[in-house]
């Protein structure tokens, strides 16, 4: 899936309209990890030692189609300064009179931000006109957006039919990595798959179904696999309307030879604040008792799995990791996928911040800057942001 790339674009002096995915977390106006805009870097130095007039646009949160000063991209625009070494001014809006008067005044080799597209009903409407106003502040359209090409945004897929459009080098990244896993993975090849629904991950798993040689299950959705395998589950958050499918998952992994993992121990607690929980067997869970956690048996036996791994996708956490009683499955994990000497790949907010919290992002050979993105290239779907571009 090799998409026209930036390389090949005269930039020059051009304004280039370069959608990024700085949708970063935020706590207090401070930016808590940004990755994503360091993950964007190499594309917009590219631009701007090229002496292209950059126009970095990205969302931030979900403002809902109006202006709103917390969801503002400042805190976004200071952070990229610093890092590219020279100031990126913000407009106080998106495609309005302050975006076209500082794009005017942009000399080549400057970099400027507009304000968060979302601020406009236009952007996730994919709407008309909205696109016809962000193609006018531009010559071309560069899209390193990885994060948000599950969006048919007006900025993701209307600009890019008004502009000559490329592909940004994250972007190609992203989807050369992604997709290797898909059509040419080392074996055997791991996927790890927690997180709280069952129902986010079947297309996923059923996607991932035919290709993996071992499946391994974590998360308040295996609580609906073990419903499937028979076992209760207390007051553990489950989906009970999806156990037929699950069980329909558990024959078809066995009859095709992938080795299915669920949790075979867990860690209970009365409520998710309880300040510490108890590992019992899957099929002990008592009643008025909810699962937050694998248990250490399980750790070992997904472990074991991981350790051979030639290639390894992980996407959601093990169990409730932000409380600490209930973080060591998911850090065990983080672990074991650390130490795999095969081809690592993270993605999924809360699965990366797990790394990043235990200090093992180093370890990791792809760290994934799409959650929902990653997961839709990975179900096999079409994403708009890469149809948008042409191929190569
Ligand atoms: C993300 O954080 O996954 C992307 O930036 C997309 O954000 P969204 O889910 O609000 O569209």
């Amino acid at each position: 899936m090799s998409k026209r790339s930036v390389a090949a674009a005269d930039v020059s002096g051009k304004r280039v309209f370069l959608r990024v995915d700085f949708n970063v977390p935020l706590k207090d106006g401070r930016i808590v990890d940004d990755t994503r805009i360091r993950a964007a870097l190499p594309t917009i130095r590219d631009l701007v030692d090229r002496g292209a007039r950059v126009i970095v646009a990205s969302h931030l949160g979900r403002p809902k189609g109006k202006p709103s000063p917390e969801a503002s991209l400042a805190p976004a625009a200071a952070r990229l300064s610093e890092l590219l070494g020279q100031p990126v001014v913000l407009a106080a809006d998106t495609a309005g009179p302050s975006a076209r008067h500082l794009i005017d005044g942009m000399a080549p080799g400057q970099a400027v931000m507009i304000e968060n597209l979302r601020f406009d009903p236009g952007e996730e409407a994919n709407d008309d006109a909205f696109a016809d106003r962000l193609a006018a502040l531009a010559d071309l359209y560069v899209d390193d957006a990885f994060g948000a090409a599950h969006r048919a945004h007006a900025s993701v897929s209307g600009i890019a039919e008004r502009l000559p459009a490329y592909a940004g080098y994250l972007l190609q990244r992203e989807a050369d990595i992604l997709q290797r896993l898909l059509d040419n993975p080392a074996h055997p090849f791991v996927a790890v798959v927690g997180g709280a629904k069952v129902s986010d991950k079947l297309a996923v798993l059923e996607h991932l179904l035919d290709r993996v040689d071992a499946l391994l299950i974590g998360g308040g959705m295996a609580n609906t696999f073990l419903l499937a395998q028979g076992r209760e589950v207390g007051n553990s958050l489950a989906e009970r309307d999806l156990i037929g499918s699950a069980a329909a998952f558990i024959d078809r992994a066995r009859a095709i030879g992938v080795d299915l993992r669920v949790p075979q121990d867990v860690v209970i607690a009365a409520a998710i604040d309880a300040p510490s929980g108890d590992v019992v067997a899957a099929d002990a869970v008592p009643a008025g008792m909810a699962i937050f956690d694998i248990g250490p048996a399980t750790v070992a036996s997904f472990a074991e799995v991981i350790s051979s791994a030639g290639t390894v996708f992980w996407n959601g956490p093990m169990g409730v990791f932000e409380r600490p009683p209930f973080a060591a499955g998911t850090r065990g994990v983080a672990l074991a996928v650390a130490a795999c000497p095969g081809f690592t790949v993270v993605g999924g907010g809360e699965s990366v911040a797990a790394v990043e919290q235990a200090g093992l992002a180093g370890k990791i050979d792809h760290i994934s800057t799409g959650g929902g993105a990653s997961l839709e290239l990975l179900e096999g779907r079409i994403l708009p942001g890469l149809a948008a571009i042409p191929d190569a």
